[in-house]
Order: C-alpha cells, then structure tokens, then sequence
C-alpha cells in the first residue's frame, strides 16, 4: 500500500503518518509528499526521507494542467491512498476521476457543520466558538468535489469552554488530530471504516 500526503503548512499530521509507516505502526509505505507551496512540510519529508514535489499552480497556465500534473505524479508513483493533511488547495477533476474514493481529508470542526471554502485555520474555530457551541472536534472524511462534503468516516470530540479562543481551541485540537489521523488510516487500510 503506496500513500501520499498532500500538504501546504507546517506538516504535523504528515510527519506522524510517515513515522508511522516507518516504525511499521502503519502497514503501508509514505512515498511521495506534494505541496502546492514551499512549506514546513517540505523540510519534514527531507528528515524522513520523503520524495516531495512542490507543484504550484502559479507555475501553469491554468488549474486543469496543475490538476493534470498531480494526478501523474500519484499514478507514477503507484499512490493507492491520497491523503490530504492541511492541503488549501482545491483538488481538481482528474485527481478526483483517477482516485474516486481513495483520497482522504481531515477537517478541524466536526463536519457536517464548519466547513467549504474559506473554512480553514482559525476561521474554523472563530465560527465554532460564534457560535456558542460546547463541543468541537475534528473529522476525516472521504474527498469527494465540494470542499468538506464527503462521507465521514471518524470524529473526535473536543469540549469548548466557555473562556476559549480560536487560538486555544486551535491547539487543543490540533495536538490531538495526528494520532487520530494514524488511527484512522490505519483502520481504512485494514478495512474497518
Ligand atoms: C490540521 O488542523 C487539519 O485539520 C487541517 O489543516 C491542519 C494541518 O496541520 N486541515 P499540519 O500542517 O498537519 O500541521
């Protein structure tokens, strides 16, 4: 089993899905990391020895040929599983035709709720905390067109307190959204989810 991380930021998720497929903890090998920007991720995948590729579309004429090229990189590196861990942008047609169902994202609210365009970073946890909601979380569902609106496949919950700030509510959730991610890549791959 081949996966690939896309990701734009600072790559925590990312880092422990490649440690865990090289401790083993993870039936599977992290063979390729794609960026759409220069990133902390990047500097991860050389620590771990990670082929990466920053792939912006800034660079092609227009977003099908970006979308073109992605889709290429994940078939020639015989990629089974995507696996989006903070990737701001949107994946394309093809991406989506050559990998139906086997592309995976992690969204930091408890979706349904809390996601689509402009829903990411803080703007997540400002809305959450707006309005007045007690519990939060983050989910990893299955990538389907529409930003965040594919199968659920697993939650974890977070209590909101009532002096949290979306700085707050950011670190809690995320300290906790990496393990969780292994834990769930781990059970789709064995066919639990
Ligand atoms: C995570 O909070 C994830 O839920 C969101 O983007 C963040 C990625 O963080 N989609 P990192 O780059 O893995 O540190």
């Amino acid at each position: 089993m081949r996966l690939a991380v896309l990701a734009s930021g600072t790559g925590t998720n990312f880092k422990a899905i490649a440690q865990a497929c090289q401790s083993g903890d993870l039936n599977a090998k992290c063979s390729l990391l794609i960026t759409n920007r220069h990133c902390g991720a990047i500097d991860i995948a050389s620590q771990l020895d990670v082929s990466a590729e920053v792939l912006q579309p800034n660079n092609y004429n227009n977003y099908n040929l970006w979308d073109h090229e992605v889709s290429e990189l994940l078939q020639n590196h015989n990629i089974n599983l995507v696996i989006l861990a903070g990737f701001l942008k949107k994946i394309g047609p093809k991406v989506l035709h050559n990998f139906s169902g086997k592309i995976l994202n992690i969204h930091p609210a408890l979706l349904p709720k809390y996601g689509g365009a402009g829903m990411y970073g803080e703007n997540v946890h400002r809305a959450v905390i707006q309005a007045g909601e007690k519990v939060s979380g983050s989910s990893v569902h299955w990538v389907t067109e529409n930003f965040d609106e594919g199968p659920i496949v697993n939650q974890f919950t977070v209590t909101v307190e009532d002096d949290e700030t979306p700085e707050s509510l950011s670190l809690k959730v995320r300290s906790k959204e990496p393990a969780f991610y292994v834990e769930t890549i781990k059970q789709v791959l064995s066919g639990l989810k």
